[in-house]
């Protein structure tokens, strides 16, 4: 499948050439790198998957598992093992090349040596029982012809959805402040992750399937809450949840959990998405030509899985690095949205708060919410780091860990810190080319040559619509990962 003019570009800050690119116009003139045997190695069969499994999940976790190695293989392309394993993965081949600086991560972009066939977690695929024994788009490849059919309806929904999605999105947040208000005044506190949540799936399900979830008691009530379930069971063997040790490795990482407990929950939403957002299944199968089936499943997995679930990992983290600044960012803020944007709230007049946007990449920066990346080599290539080359064989998987990747100092100033204006005035523009949260750069664009998340621009004016919309409401909001504590109403 060969790369069009406009994804070439779109990529064009890692994609190798014959001689190495500095990561910034600024940096000095090209030279060429070094070709270097990958370091790192897989270790005994059985005996290093476990090995690796237990120093990512128990005894380092993630970040501290690729920060290792970088410092033990001086580099920060190695060799490595990812979850899951051995004993109930048998199928599943856990040997991966880690690529950690901005440079070799951008090769994930490039499809034309890379592919993304059921890559979505890496080597693993949950049953397809979850998706209605339908492979869905996030799953394919670019050269499968159903991923255009299936990306071109999902950036539709989001074009056709945009009016409504701002007045549901402000609709919805006077609902979850109300709720968190009234809970502060009841309890002195508030956990804002319910209500947080029922935010998300509330507007997200009127704007993209159309369907108001108050028509069906049993979803409005629990639709959440069967999201939050059919996620996790789909996750849980890759992720650390942080529970007691080795309970969490016995029972939550040794297998995987059938959808047989939440198929109950599937066949609700399943039932009302197709009895309620009928004018979106029509679209789906006269415009795009996908079966009945098809459109549905698909529509649930972007609710659910893309929309539901990567907002109901970033929200919390903007919330929470907000309200627990103690630096006047909050202050800035206010002066910012009060002056900036007129009386009403939009995509257009978020557009012009240049701090509110610098804020939202800062967090997406430091807390990408899919923090996991990978793709296949479809082909021996040959993969640029910042100081080396590493020849890459065909099949081979590399896995992406963007917190590192995201604080790659040769691109990022003082990387680990939070740094609110980082991404304002010109310089900052520049360094949206090394944002990659989206699965390709912030200045790139969502096709269907690419894999980039359909939503990539809705992602970020909808989170600053939501801190807009905070700060027109309030003067202040302390809190923190999980609670709200004071918010002092604006005068
Ligand atoms: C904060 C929210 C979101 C985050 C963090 C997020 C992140 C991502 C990422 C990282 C990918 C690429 C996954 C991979 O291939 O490795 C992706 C793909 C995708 N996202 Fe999003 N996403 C979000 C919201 C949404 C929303 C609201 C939609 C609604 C349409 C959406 C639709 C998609 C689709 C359809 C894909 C698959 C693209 C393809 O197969 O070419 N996402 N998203």
């Amino acid at each position: 499948m060969s790369l069009t003019m406009s994804s070439r570009m779109s990529i064009s800050p890692g994609v190798p050439s014959a001689q190495d690119e500095s990561p910034l116009p600024s940096s000095p003139p090209p030279t060429t790198l070094p070709l270097r045997t990958i370091p790192g190695s897989y270790g005994w069969p059985l005996l290093g998957p476990i090995s690796d499994r237990l120093d990512y999940f128990w005894f380092q976790g993630p970040e501290k598992f690729f920060r290792k190695r970088i410092e033990k293989y001086k580099s920060t392309v190695f060799r490595t093992n990812v979850p899951p394993s051995f004993p109930f993965f048998r199928n599943v081949n856990p040997n991966v090349v880690a690529v950690l600086d901005t440079k070799s991560f951008a090769h994930l972009f490039d499809m034309e040596i890379v592919e993304k066939r059921n890559v979505l977690v890496g080597d693993f695929v949950p049953s397809v029982k979850f998706t209605g024994d339908v492979r869905v788009c996030a799953y394919l490849d670019t050269s499968e012809p159903e991923h255009s059919k299936l990306k071109n309806f999902a950036m539709d929904i989001l074009k056709r959805s945009s009016k409504t999605w701002v007045s549901e999105v402000l609709g919805n947040l006077d609902t979850m402040w109300d709720t968190i208000e009234s809970n502060i005044s009841k309890s002195g506190s508030a956990s804002y992750i319910v209500p947080l949540q029922k935010f998300i799936f509330k507007f997200l399900t009127k704007s993209l399937v159309g369907a108001d979830p108050s028509s069906s008691p049993d979803i409005a009530e629990s639709g959440y809450i069967m999201l939050d379930r059919w996620l996790a069971l789909q996750l849980l063997p890759t992720v650390k949840i942080g529970i007691l040790q080795p309970l969490e490795e016995i029972f939550l990482h040794s297998w995987a959990y059938p959808f047989l407990l939440v198929s109950g929950d599937y066949r609700k939403l399943y039932e009302f998405v197709r009895k309620e957002g009928k004018e979106v299944l029509r679209r789906g199968e006269t415009e795009f030509g996908l079966s009945s089936e098809e459109t549905i499943h698909n529509l649930l997995f972007v609710l659910g899985f893309n929309a539901f679930g990567g907002f109901s990992v970033f929200l919390p983290s903007l919330v929470s690095t907000i309200a627990s600044d103690t630096t006047g960012l909050q202050e800035k803020i206010r002066q910012e949205v009060r002056e900036k944007g007129g009386s009403t709230l939009n995509f257009d007049s978020v557009k012009e708060m240049e701090l509110v946007l610098s804020v939202v990449y800062e967090v997406l920066r430091l807390n990408p919410p899919v923090p996991l990346q990978y793709a296949r080599a479809r082909k021996d290539f040959q993969l640029r780091s910042h100081d080396s080359v590493y020849d890459i064989k065909k099949g081979e998987l590399l896995c992406g860990y963007q917190t590192l990747v995201m604080r790659d100092p040769k691109v990022f100033e003082e990387p680990e810190s939070f740094r609110p204006d980082r991404f304002m005035n010109s310089n900052g523009s520049e360094l949206l080319s090394y944002l990659y949260w989206s699965n390709g750069p912030q200045t790139g664009s969502p096709s269907v040559s690419n894999k980039q998340c359909a939503a990539k621009d809705y992602v970020v004016l909808t989170a600053a619509m939501f801190i807009a919309y905070a700060f027109r409401r309030y003067d202040s909001i302390t809190g923190d990962s999980s609670s709200i504590t004071a918010v002092e109403k604006a005068n």
